[in-house]
C-alpha cells in the first residue's frame, strides 16, 4: 500500500462516495444492487476495504481524522444502500400482479324493499295518479293533535294509559296518522287532497295480528261540495286498481272524527268470497276505515265547516301486505329474517 497524504485520502473517499452513490442509484434491480454492494461494501474485497486499509498508515491526529472520515463514508453508504433496496422492493411489489382477473366475484348481498314498504309505495302511487300529494307528520304528538282536535271526548278510552304510549304528561306516540289531517288542514286553505303514510304506536302486545308499532296510510280530501259519493267513488277506484277487478262493500261504522263513518271491505283474495280461515269465514276482508270529516274537526283546524266538506280514510298496509303475499303472521314482517325478505324481493 503506497503511503498517501490525508488530502489524497479525503479526495479518494469523496470519489468513492460519488461512485458508490451513483452505482446504488442506477441499480434497477435487486441483483444489480447486490453487485454494486459487493463492489463497494464487500467484506473481503470491496473498494471501501481498500480505503480502510490506508487508515493505519497515518500517524497521530491524522489517523484519527482518516478513521472518522472513513466511518462517516461507510455509514452513509450503508444507509443509501438500504434506502435503495427498500425503494426497489416496493416498486417490484407494486408491479407484481397478485390480481387474478379470472377469479369469480364474491357474491354481493343485495337488499330488498320490505313488503310493507312495497305496499305503501303502490298505494301512494295510485292516489298520486288522481291528484293526491303526500304529507307526513311527527310521530310524537300532543294529546290535542292526536285526540282533542279529532273530536275525541275528553275521557275517551283510547286516551287511557293502557292503550296509548305517553312520552310526557301531554305528549303521546301517535296512535294513528289522523293528527296529520289537522296539520294538513292548518297548513293552508282547501282544496286539500293528501295521503299520509307513517308509523303509529299502541300499547298492544305482539301477536299474529297485532304489533305495538305499525304503518298506516291516512287520506284526506276537503273542498267545497265534496260528498259521500266522492268518498265511495274514490275508494272503490283505489280498490279496483290495487286488488284488480274485485267486489267491494261499505259497512256503517263509528269514528269520533267522521260522520257518517264506514268501513270498506274487499272480497277475500284467497277464497274469492267463499269464506276461509284468512277472512274468518266471511268472504270479505276489511281494508280501511273512512267517513265524512266531522265539522268539529274542520272547526278545530280553523277551516270553515259551513263552507267546506271532506272525507277521510285510514288503512293498515301491513294487513294488506299479509293478504297480498299470503303471510300468515304479522310478526314475520318485523323479524328482519333476511331469508324471508329475500324471498319477496322483486
Ligand atoms: N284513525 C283510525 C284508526 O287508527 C283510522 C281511520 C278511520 C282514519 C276513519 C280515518 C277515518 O281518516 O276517516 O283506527
Amino acid at each position: 500500500m503506497p503511503p498517501t497524504t490525508l488530502n489524497d485520502f479525503q479526495s479518494s473517499a469523496a470519489a468513492l462516495d460519488r461512485a458508490a452513490s451513483d452505482a446504488f442509484a442506477s441499480a434497477g434491480s435487486a441483483d444489480t444492487l447486490e453487485k454494486a454492494r459487493a463492489e463497494f461494501l464487500g467484506r473481503t474485497s470491496g473498494r471501501l476495504l481498500d480505503l480502510q486499509r490506508l487508515v493505519p498508515t497515518f500517524e497521530g491526529a491524522e489517523r484519527g481524522s482518516a478513521g472518522r472520515a472513513f466511518n462517516e463514508l461507510k455509514t452513509s453508504l450503508e444507509a443509501r444502500l438500504d434506502a435503495r433496496r427498500i425503494e426497489l422492493e416496493s416498486t417490484a411489489r407494486a408491479s407484481r400482479s397478485d390480481v387474478d382477473l379470472t377469479m369469480p366475484a364474491r357474491r354481493q348481498f343485495r337488499g330488498a324493499e320490505h313488503p310493507v314498504t312495497l305496499v305503501i309505495e303502490e298505494i301512494v302511487a295510485i292516489f298520486r295518479e288522481i291528484g293526491f300529494t303526500v304529507a307526513t307528520g311527527p310521530e310524537a304528538e300532543t294529546e290535542w293533535y292526536n285526540f282533542t282536535a279529532l273530536n275525541f271526548p275528553p275521557e275517551h278510552p283510547a286516551m287511557d294509559l293502557h292503550d296509548t304510549m305517553y312520552v310526557a304528561e301531554d305528549v303521546v306516540l301517535r296512535t294513528h296518522t289522523s293528527p296529520v289531517q289537522i296539520r294538513s288542514l292548518q297548513a293552508g286553505p282547501p282544496p286539500i287532497r293528501v295521503v299520509i303514510p307513517g308509523n303509529v304506536y299502541r300499547l298492544d302486545p305482539f301477536d299474529a295480528s297485532h304489533a305495538p308499532m305499525f304503518a298506516q296510510i291516512e287520506g284526506l280530501a276537503v273542498d267545497e261540495g265534496v260528498s259521500f259519493v266522492d268518498l265511495k267513488a274514490t275508494l272503490t277506484h283505489f280498490a279496483q286498481r290495487f286488488f284488480g277487478a274485485t267486489r267491494t262493500r261499505f259497512r256503517p261504522s263509528y269514528f269520533p272524527f267522521t260522520e257518517p263513518s264506514a268501513e270498506m271491505d274487499v272480497e277475500c283474495r284467497l277464497c274469492k268470497g267463499a269464506g276461509c280461515a284468512a277472512c274468518k269465514g266471511t268472504g270479505w276482508m276489511e281494508i280501511l276505515g273512512s267517513g265524512m270529516v266531522h265539522p268539529n274537526v274542520l272547526d278545530a283546524a280553523g277551516v270553515d265547516s259551513e263552507k267546506f266538506t271532506g272525507w277521510a280514510f285510514g288503512m293498515g298496509p301491513a294487513r294488506i301486505a299479509l293478504q297480498r303475499y299470503g303471510i300468515p303472521d304479522i310478526r314475520v314482517l318485523y323479524d328482519s329474517d333476511v331469508r324471508f325478505l329475500e324471498g319477496l324481493a322483486r
